[in-house]
């Protein structure tokens, strides 16, 4: 793997491979930049369109890490979200997944924990996934990714953006499935799921086939778990505990 660029601005560190985005990445802690569009703005992500200096790219500010408890204190012993991202799609992107969209630049404010952190992505013009075909090629890419014992988290038809005739992968950290398989089952019970893959009565079963081991059905159990009633209402109820301002 190439070297990683490591430097401190301020109170924040920065991470490339590549050291001009460095540059970049002082310019972001400044606000030197202008947001395009904002496609996500929540209390757990925010996700936006950015300019510097006539180009395009996508800034995502995972907050997770920052807001719930546990996932904090995991960060004093840990690297941190952004910086495994860059990290592992990186990594991936050398062995062979070129369709995983390029991280460019990780920013992490970090004390004792994680305060405040951005990952900078390549800017993807494209369109959304439409056609039985699309999704052929969302399970190529998928059986790539599985293959070289990663999984996608999220995965689903929105998670992909169509290039030409090119579809290429967003929103997913590009880790190793170190569950013997787990977290692939569940990425492909997610993609069952999907509205498209459910509006174009595709069958996932047909085209990606692997054999139901015992991870397979803890992935169902859990998948289904969250759908049934009780953990529903203990969601809904979490949810309103949140709105109070509870962080959880
Ligand atoms: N690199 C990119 N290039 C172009 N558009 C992007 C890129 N990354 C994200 N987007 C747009 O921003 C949206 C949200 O980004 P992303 O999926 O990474 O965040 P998210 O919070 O997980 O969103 P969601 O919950 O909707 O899946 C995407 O659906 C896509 O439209
Ligand atoms: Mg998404």
């Amino acid at each position: 793997m190439t070297k990683l660029f490591e430097e401190k601005y301020k109170n924040y560190n920065l991470y490339s491979y590549e050291e001009k985005y460095l540059d970049i990445g002082r310019k972001i802690i400044e606000k030197d930049y202008m947001v395009m569009e904002i496609y996500k703005d929540t209390n757990r992500n925010y996700v936006a369109k950015i300019k510097i200096e006539d180009n395009f790219y996508v800034l995502k500010s995972p907050k997770s890490e920052v807001i719930i408890p546990q996932r904090k204190i995991m960060t004093f012993f840990k690297d941190g979200e952004v910086l495994n991202t860059l990290k592992n799609l990186t990594l991936g992107i050398e062995e062979g997944i070129e369709e995983y969209v390029k991280p460019l630049l990780a920013i992490v404010k970090k004390k004792l924990f994680m305060e405040e952190s951005y990952i900078l992505m390549e800017y993807i013009e494209g369109e959304k996934l439409k056609s039985n075909s699309d999704i052929d090629k969302v399970i190529e890419i998928t059986k790539k990714i599985h293959g070289n014992n990663r999984y996608h988290g999220d995965l689903n038809t929105s998670n992909f953006i169509k290039v030409k005739d090119k579809i290429m992968v967003i929103d997913t950290q590009g880790k190793k499935d170190v569950l013997f398989g787990l977290k692939k089952s569940y990425d492909i019970l997610t993609l069952k799921k999907d509205l498209l893959v459910l509006e174009l009565n595709y069958s996932i079963d047909e085209k990606y086939i692997f054999n139901k081991n015992i991870s397979y059905y803890l992935a169902y159990i859990l998948k289904e778990g969250k759908n049934l009633k009780i953990i529903q209402k203990f969601r809904d109820f979490k949810k309103k505990l949140r709105k109070k301002g509870w962080k959880i």
